[in-house]
């Protein structure tokens, strides 16, 4: 089991070969560099929050470890594995859930599932699929048509899809995004569960701050593409010189300042 202090003060008892390394990672679409020179890592079992406002290139970079992105420059190794040679091997042990991608809207919750578990080979799927949907209490759902169910029950489908395959690394774009605050609460629960019961190491992007405030170990803050800084929580606020990650966020998506903000009256947010 992995020790886990809610977000500050982590120290990975495994420090070892990183799970994912993300080297000089460079998306550019025309002109417009999506992400520019990304480099950062995660460590078995930890937490790691991709931060930054609309546009800042999070979901190009998962794109690019998921694969379905080609990298213009730099190189993702995943379970020490270079992704451009090993791409099959290594998605069989990885997952993705994103708010803004939804299964198959016609088939009802149980065959999503099941085609699902069909392609990653989930040894003993009835059960797996039973297990995933009361982990996501949405048992009663089973047999709903997908294409039905409110956005807040969509992903959590999308989770339970996430899941089946007790995947190794799990990639988490902006999971909460769509979902009300007793919801997300329990969605943040169930991903500190799965890092806690099976050591699952999880890249989560995010706009909420409490999202990173509780489940994420360490922070990525990006900003038009490039990485402003990593570190815990509380080093993030130490360098920004604030007092909550909100207060960071807004002044980096506001100004793209990254300097520390020295001479800022306490509690004042920079325009
Ligand atoms: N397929 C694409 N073609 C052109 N520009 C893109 C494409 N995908 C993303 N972008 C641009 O890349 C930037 C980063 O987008 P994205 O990775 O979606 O950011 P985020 O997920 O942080 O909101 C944005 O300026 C976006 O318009
Ligand atoms: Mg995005």
């Amino acid at each position: 089991m992995v020790a886990h202090q809610g977000g500050t003060g982590y120290e990975n008892p495994f420090m070892s070969e990183p799970i994912l390394q993300v080297t000089d990672l460079t998306k550019a679409f025309g002109d417009v560099m999506s992400v520019d020179g990304v480099t950062f890592d995660i460590q078995k079992g930890e937490i790691l929050g991709l931060l930054g406002a609309n546009g800042a290139g999070k979901t190009t970079a998962i794109n690019m470890v998921l694969g379905i992105i080609t990298p213009t420059k730099g190189s993702v190794t995943v379970f020490g594995k270079d992704l451009s040679h090993s791409r099959i091997e290594i998605l069989r042990r990885m997952n993705f859930c994103s708010t803004y991608t939804q299964l198959p809207g016609n088939l009802r919750v149980w065959q999503n599932l099941k085609v699902f578990g069909k392609l990653y080979r989930v040894p003993d799927l009835p059960k797996r699929i039973d297990e995933v949907l009361e982990m996501l209490e949405i048992s009663h759902l089973k047999n709903r048509v997908s294409g039905e169910l409110s956005a807040g029950e969509g992903t959590r489908l999308n989770l339970c899809k996430a899941l089946l395959n007790r995947p190794e690394l799990l990639l988490l774009d902006e999971p909460t995004a769509s979902l009300d605050p007793d919801i997300a609460d329990k969605v943040r629960k169930v991903v500190s569960r799965i890092r806690e019961e099976e050591s699952t190491t999880i890249l989560y992007t995010s706009h909420n701050m409490r999202d990173v405030e509780e489940v994420c170990d360490r922070v990525v803050f990006m900003h038009k593409g490039k990485v402003l800084f990593i570190g815990t929580a509380e080093e993030t606020l130490h360098h920004f010189e604030e007092e909550s990650l909100e207060d960071v966020f807004i002044r980096v998506a506001r100004s793209g300042e990254i300097k520390p903000n020295r001479g800022k009256q306490k509690g004042e947010v920079s325009k």
